[in-house]
């Protein structure tokens, strides 16, 4: 297979994981034939420094010519991001337009943790039990990220609002994606809303009901999404298969995932539209140890297993790629910021690229 692949760094630590994601990426294409050209680009902060925006023109254009987009981290250190003003800070004038620009409106973020990183959890070994897996997938142009922002003030009392509102069709769609993914992993779907306070949380859950009607053969379980926030932590495992979600609440509820897992270092996420999708890892760009080959690449050597399996169809190549990645763990090696519960010695810490390194040797062997 032939592809075109945009790659944006973005800031901090993202250039760092995202040569290793393309170290196991060019491992793949070695092993199965297949032939993926890159084109790398300026994105987020850095680029608005350079290039006076964080997501310029000439992005767009290799984005737009691209067959799918790895994106690493972005954003400065807290000093930094305030010489940046609002409209061009990288969350609202350069992710918000590239979800957008490609209407990627099914975000895919899977909490994975088996025997091997149980460890990692901060819950007890007994609830984990078996393992966590749960594939969170979480609508992503929709809702209040979107919706009407104001800031006024009416007889003298100032105010800010933002408005959040769902159509039919944006619900259906990701319902969709929803169910098809939990049909094929023959899993439950739960569906996650607020529909016992806000009228977009009711009329989210009549369309989902009403796409459940198509699934019979599904396992459909309905939850409120603070008790879904109290259960996750309770327990995880009765979760396990798919979870549903609106915008921002599953901005909340991936993340509160990440710590389930331990560490957003653990938490790759695709971003798919209808004709287009991206990749990038659902943690920040941790400006305070970039450069210094201490980051976990998982979640972007993750990312780039999810755009073989979302964007290319790829399924037994992306398999592969969370096999080793799960195997360089069952080997008895950590990560830097994984390290400090365990008692491992110093050998079995590995650095940035160490731990690409080892995933890429076990894809060859
Ligand atoms: C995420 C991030 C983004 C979001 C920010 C950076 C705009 O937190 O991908 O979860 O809120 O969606
Ligand atoms: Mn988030």
């Amino acid at each position: 297979m032939e592809k075109s692949i945009a790659v944006l760094e973005g800031d901090g630590i993202g250039p760092e994981i995202t040569r290793e994601g393309i170290k196991v990426l060019r491992a793949i294409e070695e092993k199965y034939k297949h032939k993926f050209n890159l084109t790398y680009a300026p994105f987020g902060a850095t680029a608005y420094f350079s290039e006076g925006s964080p997501f310029p023109d000439k992005t767009k254009e290799i984005c737009d010519q691209a067959d799918a987009i790895i994106k690493g981290p972005v954003g400065l250190s807290v000093d930094k991001m305030k010489e940046i003003p609002q409209e061009h800070r990288p969350e609202v004038g350069a992710i918000l337009p590239l979800r957008k620009r490609y209407d990627t409106y099914a975000n895919y973020r899977p909490v994975r943790l088996p025997k091997a990183l149980a460890s990692f959890s901060p819950l007890r070994e007994k609830i984990i039990g078996d393992g966590v897996d749960i594939l969170m997938i979480r609508e992503l142009v929709g809702g209040i990220y979107f919706g009407k922002k104001t800031e006024g003030s009416a007889t003298g009392m100032k105010y800010a609002e933002d408005d959040c509102s769902y159509t039919d069709e944006q619900v259906r769609r990701i319902a969709i994606v929803a169910f098809e993914e939990a049909r094929s992993r023959k899993c439950v779907m739960t569906n996650v809303h607020k529909a016992n306070v806000l009228a977009t949380g009711r009329f989210w859950n009549e369309v989902v009901e009403d796409v459940a009607r198509d699934y019979p053969d599904v396992k459909y379980v309905s939850i409120l999404v603070d008790n879904a926030a109290f259960q996750l932590m309770m327990n995880p495992r009765q979760f396990n298969g798919v979870m549903l979600m609106e915008n921002m609440q599953g901005d909340i509820l991936t993340d509160q995932a990440g710590g389930v897992l331990g560490s957003l270092g653990l938490m790759p996420s695709a971003c798919i539209g209808p004709k287009k999708g991206y990749v990038e890892p659902a943690h920040g760009s941790a400006p305070d140890i970039a450069g210094q080959n201490k980051a976990n690449p998982y979640s972007m050597i993750g990312s780039v297993a999810f755009l073989l399996e979302k964007c290319f169809g790829l399924t037994t190549e992306s398999d592969e790629i969370w096999a080793a990645m799960f195997e360089v763990f069952k080997r008895g090696y950590t990560t830097i910021e994984l390290s400090g519960g365990g008692s491992y010695d110093q050998d079995h810490i590995l650095s940035t690229s160490a731990f690409g390194d080892m995933v890429v040797e076990i894809i060859r062997s």
